[in-house]
Parts: C-alpha cells; structure tokens; sequence
C-alpha cells in the first residue's frame, strides 16, 4: 500500500494519506508510545512495552570520594510496534542528553520513568540505538520489604545490586527480568581501586589521568537486577574449574580471612552443579566480598554473586551459585514467580549437604514441617505465612515461604515420582529454559510431562494452598 500511495500522489498528500489510514486502522503504519511499564503483578511500573533490548553498553565513571557516578549508557533495542516514543527506567540522576540512531531526541521524566521522543518514529523490527549521557551522586532506594538496593556506598567505594528495581538507580533501562540482554560495563576508577562487574574482565587500561578503566563483557544474557558494579580497594584472586570455567573472586582484605573458608570450595561446587542441573550456564563464576556491613544481604549477581562480609557458611556460597542456573540463565517471568529462584536455590541447599553426607534432604523437610531448628537453624521461620507461588504482596516476594516452602514443593515432588525423575526433572528445567524466563504455570506444566505424573495435590497443597500442609 505505501509504495502505491507515494506514485501516484504528492509526498505530503501521501503523508496525510498514510497518517489518516493510521489513525482508522489503530497505528499500524504510524507510530505510538511504548508502555510505561509491563505489569508486573508487584511492579508494574517496572520495564518499558514496545522494545526488547539486545546489548547495553555502559562507559562508567565513578570517583569513590565524592560519590559521584558519570557516563554514558547505549542501548540497543528491537522495536516491537511503530513507536513514536518508549520510556526507560531511570531513578534519580541528572539526564544530559539523549540521542536515538544518532539523531538528538527529545525526552522527559516523571517519576522513574525516562521519555525518549526520537527526532525519527521507529518502525516495528527495527533495531536502534539509544545513547542516553547521565550522571550525578545516585541514590539508594528503599524496597517494600524494608532493605536497601540500588547504588550503595561503602566506606570508600560503592555497589550496585538491583533486586528487584534498584539498577534504575544506576543506569536507565528495561528494568524488568522479562527483558534480558547482553552487556558492556565498562567502569573508571581511580588508581589504587578496583572496578567489578559482571562477566569476563576483558582489558585493564590507564587512562592516563590518574584513572583506571577496566572493561566487563557478558556474553549471555543478562537480567537487569542481576547486574553489578563494585569499585573499592579488593583483594583480587583468579583462577579455573576442572572444566574450564574462568573464577575471579573480588574480596574486601578485612574479610579475607573469614571468606577463605566458604569460598574454598566454589570451584567444586562449580562442577557439582553441573552435574546436577546441567552445564554451568556462564563462561566466568566467582566472587564479591564486600565490607562488612554494605548490606543486609547476598545477592546472585550474575557470575559474581555480592556477599556483605564474608560468607556466613559455605551453603550460601552453594545458594548463591545455583541462582545462576536458577533466576539467572531460567529468570522468572514476573516479581510473583519467585520461588522458582528462591526455592529452587534453597532445594539446592539441601542437594550438597545430602551429598556431602550431612542431612538428608528428607531430613530438612521434616525439620521444617515440625519446626525442629536442629538440622536447619532457620526452621522456625514464619514458613506456613503463605503459599510459595503466591506472596500477599511485593513485600512478601523475599519471604521465608517463598524459600522453604518452596524447596518442601520440590521434596514433595520428589517423594511422588521418585529420585530418578526427579534429577531429570531439575536438569530438564534449567537446560530447556537456559538464559529464557519461565513462570510457575510453565513450571507445573513442564513438570508433569516431564515425569508422567499428575502432580495437581502437590500444587494445590504445597504450591498454592493457603493452610500449613500436614
Ligand atoms: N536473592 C537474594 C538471595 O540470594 C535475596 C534478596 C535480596 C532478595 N534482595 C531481594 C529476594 C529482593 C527477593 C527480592 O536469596
Ligand atoms: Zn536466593
């Protein structure tokens, strides 16, 4: 229809043309703005409708001692409808210029949410590059549960964690998990500190101004609350796995020796992992021990999971690992599909320890159904507050049931088909979702093809039953 309208009329007679037939037809040839966010059921404000991101590139500068954060952000996205404009996540900071495909573009903020108006409309399946510069001192954010996330600093340098929407404290984006990408953090620091992120460290250069850049790549996607930036002054340690996984540990030096203990085996467990669940999903592993106190948390940052400290205890550590099969490489649909990170993290838990010969799986599950805090101290957690794979509110998403209830779904399913199907079952799952998003619907689902059992009284009690099974 366009190339006829353009032969036959002036230019601006078909502009009108098209433009009218846009508007009689709903927008399919005109452009119109993406969504501001895709709510989620506990966010909805998170990411952005209209665009999926393929790669961010962000060229960092931070200066530790006026907390200071300078840069630029590149975005490149597919346009998944005409857009005459898209948003972008972005909390605090000042935004100094925006351009799409080169071109200066307007925008605006309210609230959290960046409007970019590039000068061009984008059409449907075009893939453009938005570079956003920003910078300023950023600032922390407060999560419904009480903890802090975003951009937090240290003594004498600073972090970033973003579960579940603190990255737009730190660079604008699609901040929600259903939105995953590859990424370049590229990070200058003064001399005498480090710079961490995720991925593989692919070069170490001076600047030449007394700075330090040092340049991260992450090949696989990635989750944007799963991306980290640590600048201060660690202790840096690499090395290998027995197959082959590239390790890089960044450790706080007071924390050096409380963190030498649970970090010893990681490269073990690198291995014991794979054996589990299948092949490590990522082509790095390691570290990020920061100072004690940063925190109220670990978190699984994408090959470098963040400690607060050293690691309390070398299950943890073993937590923190499965995440990246579990969240990171399968990452949940929504804020609501929690468990299928939390409670598979913490049924990992309960592998290594029964293959370390400690308790039982069994064990742990009995100990939580009796609220008996010998074999697991947390057993006497509020674990029956609420179903798994339902949390009341976003408040709720980092709770003990999502936890331990969850892992006691994934016993019981294992008591209903059996060891065998079961390993099949888990390794089934994080092989066949690698680096996509799955929910827990997908989850039931996948299940019971998978093994040949109808499971619907495990997810009835166990999953989304509100009474504390018997
Ligand atoms: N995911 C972290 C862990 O390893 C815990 C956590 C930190 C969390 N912040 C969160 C969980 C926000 C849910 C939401 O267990
Ligand atoms: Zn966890």
């Amino acid at each position: 229809m366009e190339p006829r309208a353009r032969s036959r009329l002036p230019v601006t007679a078909a502009a009108a043309l098209l433009a009218l037939t846009a508007a009689c037809t709903g927008g399919t040839v005109q452009g119109r703005p993406g969504a501001s966010g895709l709510r989620d059921p506990y966010f909805p404000k998170a990411g952005n409708g209209g665009y999926q991101v393929e790669h961010y590139a962000l060229d960092l500068g931070y200066d530790p001692a006026g907390g200071r954060l300078h840069g630029t952000a590149v975005i490149t996205a597919r346009a998944e409808q005409g857009l005459s404009s898209f948003n972008l996540d972005l909390s605090g900071l000042r935004v100094e210029g925006v351009k799409v495909q080169g071109a200066g573009a307007r925008f605006n903020r309210t609230g959290n949410e960046l409007t970019v108006r590039p000068a061009e409309e984008l059409k449907k399946g075009e893939v453009f590059r938005t570079e956003i510069a920003y910078g300023g001192k950023p600032k922390a954010l407060a999560d419904p549960d009480g903890s802090e996330e975003g951009w937090i600093t240290t003594g004498d340098g600073a972090v970033g964690v973003g579960e579940p929407v603190g990255s737009m404290t730190w660079f604008p984006g699609n901040h929600h998990p259903s939105d995953k990408a590859t990424y370049d953090i590229t990070l200058t620091v003064p001399h005498g500190y480090q710079a961490v992120s995720n991925g593989e460290l692919r070069s170490r250069t001076d600047t030449g101004d007394g700075r330090t850049a040092f340049a991260w790549h992450s090949p696989e996607p990635m989750a944007s609350y799963l991306a980290t930036a640590a600048v201060g002054r660690y202790e840096v340690t690499t090395g290998r796995t027995a197959s082959g996984v590239a390790l890089y540990t960044a450790v706080e030096p007071e924390e050096a020796d409380r963190s030498a203990g649970p970090l010893a085996r990681l490269p073990e467990m690198v291995e014991w992992g794979s054996g589990r669940f299948g092949p490590y999903p990522f082509g790095t592993a390691g570290a990020i021990v920061l100072p004690a106190g940063t925190l109220a948390y670990a978190l699984e940052t994408q090959t470098k999971p963040v400690y607060s400290g050293a690691p309390d205890s070398e299950e943890l550590v073993l937590h923190e690992l499965a995440h990246q099969w579990f969240g990171n490489s399968v990452s949940p649909e929504s804020w609501k599909d929690m468990w299928l990170n939390e409670g598979f993290a913490t049924y990992a838990e309960w592998l290594w320890a029964e293959d370390q010969g400690e308790h039982t799986a069994q064990e742990r599950f009995d100990a939580f159904l009796e609220g008996d805090t010998s074999v697991d101290g947390r057993a006497a957690a509020d674990w029956d507050a609420f179903p798994p794979a339902a949390p009341p509110g976003p408040e709720d998403i980092s709770g003990s049931p999502v936890y331990y209830r969850g892992a006691m779904v994934l016993h019981r399913i294992r008591q209903e088909v059996g060891d065998e199907k079961f390993f099949d079952l888990l390794r089934g799952w994080a092989v066949d979702h690698r680096h996509g998003n799955a929910g827990t619907a997908g989850f039931t689902a996948y299940a019971e093809r998978r093994t040949g059992h109808d499971l619907k009284k495990v997810w009835d009690v166990w999953l989304y039953g509100k009474a504390r099974p018997r």
